[in-house]
């Protein structure tokens, strides 16, 4: 649906109001072939073509005009209408309803044996149509991508299906759709077609736009699924992510983040039938707010679901100072266990108040492979206190340290060192650390060696001078004594 509204957004502007002096009527029920010369395309009305405007029908008539595609054949389908009360309703090969409003130019591209389109014409509108039968390209050199349980996603893109894309998994595939990034390409997403089989002779099941405006992943029925673009050429650089359908098995259901306007965007999760997922594909991206109810839990996985990878827990009590929160990985994903939940990013660090640490405040920095072996884990960050003095903490995984990675963990009170450690394999520890200062800065470097990446947990509280710097003290002694071991 909301694909639709985008769609009038777009396209209303462009519609043309003009009407033809003569409205026509249409002539019941109307079979449609092929023209001998397929270079030919048929227009309804007869005298129209798309550089006219499109052409008044009158009110108080219904038509149905079922058109013919032979095996082999696609139709390309171009629909210009503009309708009140009366209904322009199309019904593809598979059973799926488009309702057209307004539309200008709208390009389907339609497989056999055939589509409906419906005039309910209440009162009077505006229509025309063009239909261009074209052989689909039967010398095609398929790819294949494999897909495998407990694993990264596979990311592909519009434009990359041009000869046909054979996808198998270990289980059954799952395929997400997203929209491309610009908007004018959405309704190019019905040039790829998806078939639940290994090749495009398997069964027709639709296209990557009707699988996105299902809001949930298409499963393979087998052990493969095949993608093809059926006019090639489109590069519309929309993702596609595949996976082996064992790995989001457990979602009810699952649907793709994606923000049109970085900095005011939001993705709503219903998880009141069971765990409700959403995933969020590449560049960096801040999650600012999390509106929740008391008794549900919203986790956070680094590519796919395992406790090895998991990022964060969020409640409605840790939300308010666990946030903002920085999330550097190729794929994010977001498991709600029950109830509703609405998450709200940021695109930038800026706008995000990333760097700002408040009084009370808690997160983590990660690598951007966080908890995949990767020798890509270089991490530097910093977070900078929001209060005159306050009492950073941090904690980390002594997991990273391998081979000659270093981390590099310093507080500092403005330009004075409170606090600077540097661990590494030889000397691997673990722990709590607490000093006084106004800044905290990680780095790590892996140095060439293969590891899952750090990750460091910290809190700050705004530094009361009244507790007394004996505790302090107390307690940075212990730490010393901890890490000097
Ligand atoms: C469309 O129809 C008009 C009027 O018949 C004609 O002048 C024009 O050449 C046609 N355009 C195309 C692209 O066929
Ligand atoms: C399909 O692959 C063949 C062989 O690699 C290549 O020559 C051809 O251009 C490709 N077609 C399209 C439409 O990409
Ligand atoms: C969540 O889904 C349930 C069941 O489909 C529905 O009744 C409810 O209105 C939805 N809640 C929200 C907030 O969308
Ligand atoms: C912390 O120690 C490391 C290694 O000894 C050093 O390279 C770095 O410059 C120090 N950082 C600060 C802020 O002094």
């Amino acid at each position: 649906m909301i694909f639709r509204s985008l769609n009038l957004l777009i396209f209303g502007v462009l519609a043309v109001q003009v009407l033809s002096e003569d409205p026509y009527n249409c002539a019941g029920t109307q079979t449609i072939n092929p023209p001998v010369d397929t270079t030919k395309s048929w227009f309804y009305p007869a005298n129209w073509n798309t550089t006219l405007p499109t052409p008044q029908f009158a009110g108080n008539q219904n038509c149905v005009w079922n058109i013919n595609v032979p095996k082999g054949w696609y139709a390309q389908w171009i629909i210009s209408s503009n309708t009140k009360n009366s209904v322009v309703k199309m019904t593809d090969s598979t059973g799926y309803v488009t309702t057209l409003t307004v539309a200008s130019k709208d390009q389907y591209f339609l497989l056999d044996p055939s589509f409906k389109v419906e005039l309910q014409a209440s009162d009077a509108g505006q229509l025309g149509m063009q239909v261009t039968w074209i052989q689909v390209n039967s010398k095609l050199y398929p790819s294949t991508s494999k897909v495998h349980q407990n694993s990264l996603p596979i990311s592909l893109f519009g434009g990359d299906f041009d000869n046909s894309t054979v996808i198998t998994a270990d289980t059954q595939v799952s395929l997400l759709a997203f929209p491309s990034n610009v908007l004018d390409f959405l309704p190019l997403l019905r040039v790829t077609q998806v078939y639940d089989g290994d090749s495009i002779n398997a069964k027709h099941v639709g296209n990557l736009y009707q699988t996105l405006d299902s809001g949930t992943n298409f499963v393979s029925s087998g052990k493969s699924l095949t993608l093809f673009s059926l006019f090639p050429g489109l590069t519309t650089q929309n993702l596609v992510l595949l996976q082996d359908y064992a790995d989001v098995k457990q979602f009810k259901s699952y649907q793709p983040v994606y923000c049109i306007l970085p900095n005011t965007c939001a993705a709503s999760l219903n998880a009141t039938q069971g765990p409700a997922a959403a995933i969020r594909y590449w560049p960096t991206f801040y999650v600012t707010r999390i509106d929740m109810t008391a008794d549900n839990k919203l986790s956070v996985y680094n590519g796919y679901l395992g406790d090895d990878h998991k990022l964060s827990d969020y409640t409605s009590a840790n939300s308010k100072t666990d946030l903002p929160q920085k999330f550097n990985g190729q794929f994010t994903v977001f498991v709600l266990d029950k109830g509703t939940a609405t998450i709200t990013f940021s695109g930038d660090a800026n706008s995000a108040k990333w760097t700002d640490g408040f009084d009370g405040r808690n997160g983590f920095l990660a690598s951007p492979n966080y908890g995949l072996m990767s020798n890509d884990q270089s991490l530097a960050d910093q977070i900078i206190s929001t209060s005159k003095l306050s009492d950073i903490t941090y904690s980390f995984n002594s997991a990273s340290l391998l081979g000659d990675a270093t981390l590099n963990v310093a507080i500092m009170d403005g330009q004075k060192v409170s606090q600077n450690d540097t661990y590494t394999a030889s000397g691997a520890k673990s722990g709590t650390v607490t000093s006084v200062g106004t800044s905290l800065t990680v780095r790590y470097q892996p140095n060439g060696a293969v590891t899952s990446g750090p990750y460091v947990r910290f809190t700050l509280r705004e530094h009361n001078s009244a507790v007394g710097t004996g505790i302090l003290l107390a307690v940075g002694i212990s730490i010393w004594k901890m890490l000097a071991i």
